[in-house]
């Protein structure tokens, strides 16, 4: 049975397409996964890919992640600069993490230099848009 990358999603990211083009890009969420399951697939994986507004759900899903997923991506958006809550669990996890931003998030406004999540996470990736998903099932599945 192929194993499976879980990649999450957080707050807004469903509106991609429609949000800040001139930042995000113009691909959707929905062409993402996409890229992301072609990719996943030539490199013999799954992907269980997954978007939630709401802090919480990102938590329960991080904390299933051990028993479903060989590695986890998360692009965390805009809790990554602010939630202790997925930073703690995240901390459970042993799988490898890549921590995914679309934007150069270095290259922005103060409040977004800093994550929670890159302390925790094993590599992080921002800057490259859309392409960060598919250097991030790479980078996992050279690892796993
Ligand atoms: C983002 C960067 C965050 O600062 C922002 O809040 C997002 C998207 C990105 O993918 O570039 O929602 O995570």
């Amino acid at each position: 049975m192929p194993k499976t990358i879980l990649v999450l999603n957080g707050p807004n990211l469903n509106m991609l397409g429609k949000r800040e083009p001139g930042i995000y890009g113009v691909k959707t969420l929905a062409d993402i996964e996409a890229d992301c399951r072609a990719e996943a697939e030539r490199l013999g994986f799954d992907i269980d890919f997954r978007q939630s507004n709401m802090e919480g759900d990102l938590v329960t899903w991080i904390q299933e992640a051990p028993d479903m997923a060989a590695g986890l991506i998360i692009n965390p958006a805009g809790y990554g600069h602010t939630s202790i809550a997925i930073h703690d669990a995240l901390r459970l996890l042993s799988i490898p993490i890549a921590e995914v931003h679309l934007s150069n998030i270095h290259a922005r406004e103060e409040f977004r230099h800093k994550t929670m999540v890159a302390p925790v996470a094993t590599g992080v990736i921002c800057g490259f848009g859309p392409i960060g998903y598919i250097l991030a099932i790479q980078a996992l599945a050279a690892r796993l």
